[in-house]
């Protein structure tokens, strides 16, 4: 298994750039199989969950051709509309295929995804709201069998909760369906927009994507497109922390600052210089000390749930007391026990994190569990006295693109072993 090796203390500074969004391309690739014309899409990130997107695509039936970051998929005939577990059970966002495969074929069966390190991460709310687009479904040995054989009927659809993935797939099944469909308490993430945006290109009617509603007109028939995928705002987030956490300067290059808001109002409370230097770049640096500040993860456009690990590894160095409280996911703290080990101070209580600052980090023996918690311990190494080795990369390998070269190009030393 393969292992990062990082030698902490060094100051990133100079430029980094930003890949394509992972949560934008999965739906992305997922809509490829409404239409039976060639879509093709460009910046797609070379990570381990699109492979296993672009597999389970393959699986169905459509033609797949991956050059570099653009990817063309045709999805002229869709032989059999199955998700297997085999697929699901390594990436839970393959349930993307539910909504599009409905639409599309009339019917599908896609595996519940299992349990999941951050929480339970159910799909209810996909169902639910298929359902009431008129599909009967049954879960049977583990599957989600949907059928619709004369085709989903457009319907009011208020989500309870709000859930991204849940407004993707919903979204994707209702651009076929006949008449109109109203999402209501939909996600505003941006990659909900995206995917409204590669939907429109393909011929959907839809208004209102990035907004708490969203409208949808249904027709009868997609046609190809070419789209390219937004920024990954994850990523770039990242990095501007992992910037501030080395007390570095670091440009980020390549990304929608639009996106990141919450962090950048939070990283400045916190006493980090963030400038704009053009229109897709941020700068980041630290003049002073750093400062606690309290963040509350919250659905876009509030503070993201994916950046909270990495911005309590940031609130290990700074001054005083911190709350960190995580909304979204009921287990998302499994990084503060391994940044702990790193000289953290990390109380936990029920969904808050409270972090006691500045403690100076020592480089350790850590274990990634999920993506997001394997950045923060990636950023925290790199701020940490002397080497630390982090195990069960293949976490951080799922969605970030090619991350040692990148912190390399900015001065981090860095290594894979196996
Ligand atoms: N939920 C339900 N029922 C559902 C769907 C969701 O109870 O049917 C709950 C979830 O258990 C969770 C909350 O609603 O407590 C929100 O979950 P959501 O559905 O919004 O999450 P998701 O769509 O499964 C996406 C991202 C995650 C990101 C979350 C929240 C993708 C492929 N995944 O997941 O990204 O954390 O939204 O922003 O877009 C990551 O990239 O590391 C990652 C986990």
């Amino acid at each position: 298994m393969d292992k990062l090796v990082i030698e902490g203390g060094v100051p990133l500074s100079g430029e980094i750039a930003v890949s394509g969004s992972k949560n934008a391309a999965l739906p992305a690739l997922a809509a490829c199989l409404l239409t039976a014309e060639p879509v093709t899409l460009h910046r797609i990130p070379q990570v381990r969950d699109i492979r296993t997107m672009l597999d389970l695509i393959g699986h169905v039936g459509a033609e797949v051709r991956v050059e570099g970051g653009r990817v063309m998929i045709c999805a002229g005939h869709i032989e059999s509309p199955e998700a297997p577990y085999e697929l699901v059970k390594t990436m839970r966002a393959s349930s993307l295929v539910l909504g599009p495969l409905v639409g599309r074929c009339g019917r599908a069966r896609v595996s519940l995804p299992g349990g999941c390190a951050i929480g339970a991460r159910p799909i209810n709310l996909h169902v639910a709201g298929l359902e009431q687009l008129g599909a009967e479904v049954r879960q049977e040995h583990g599957y989600i069998q949907a059928e619709a054989p004369n085709g989903l009927q457009g319907a009011n659809v208020q989500f309870d909760r709000i859930t991204v993935t849940g407004t993707e797939d919903l979204l994707m099944a209702a651009v076929l369906a006949r008449g109109e469909t109203v999402i209501e308490n939909a996600a505003r993430e941006p990659e909900v927009a995206d995917l409204a945006v590669l939907l429109i290109s393909m011929g959907a009617r839809i208004e209102g994507a990035g907004t708490s509603t969203i409208r949808v007109q249904g027709v009868t028939k997609l046609r190809g497109a070419e789209h390219t995928i937004i920024p990954d705002r994850i990523e770039a987030g990242t990095f501007l922390i992992a910037g501030a956490l080395t007390r570095g300067d670091l440009t980020v290059r390549g990304c929608v600052p639009e996106h990141l808001r919450a962090l950048i109002a939070k990283l400045q409370q916190a006493g980090v210089e963030v400038t704009e230097p053009a229109p897709d770049t941020l700068r980041v640096r630290v003049p002073g000390r750093l400062k606690n500040v309290d963040i509350t993860t919250e659905e876009h456009p509030g503070f993201a749930t994916d950046l909270q690990a990495q911005f309590m590894a940031l609130m290990t160095q700074a001054a005083g007391i911190s709350f960190v409280t995580e909304t979204i996911f009921e287990n998302r703290f499994m990084h503060a026990q391994e940044l702990a080990r790193m000289g953290a101070n990390i109380r936990l209580e029920g969904r808050q994190a409270i972090v006691a600052g500045p403690t100076p980090l020592s480089g350790a023996q850590v274990i990634a569990s999920d993506l997001r918690a394997s950045a923060s311990l990636v950023v925290a190494a790199l701020a940490a006295h002397g080497e630390t080795v982090i195990d069960r990369v293949y976490h951080i390998d799922r969605g970030y693109e090619k991350i040692e070269s990148k912190l390399a190009g900015v001065g981090a030393r860095i290594r894979r072993i196996q």
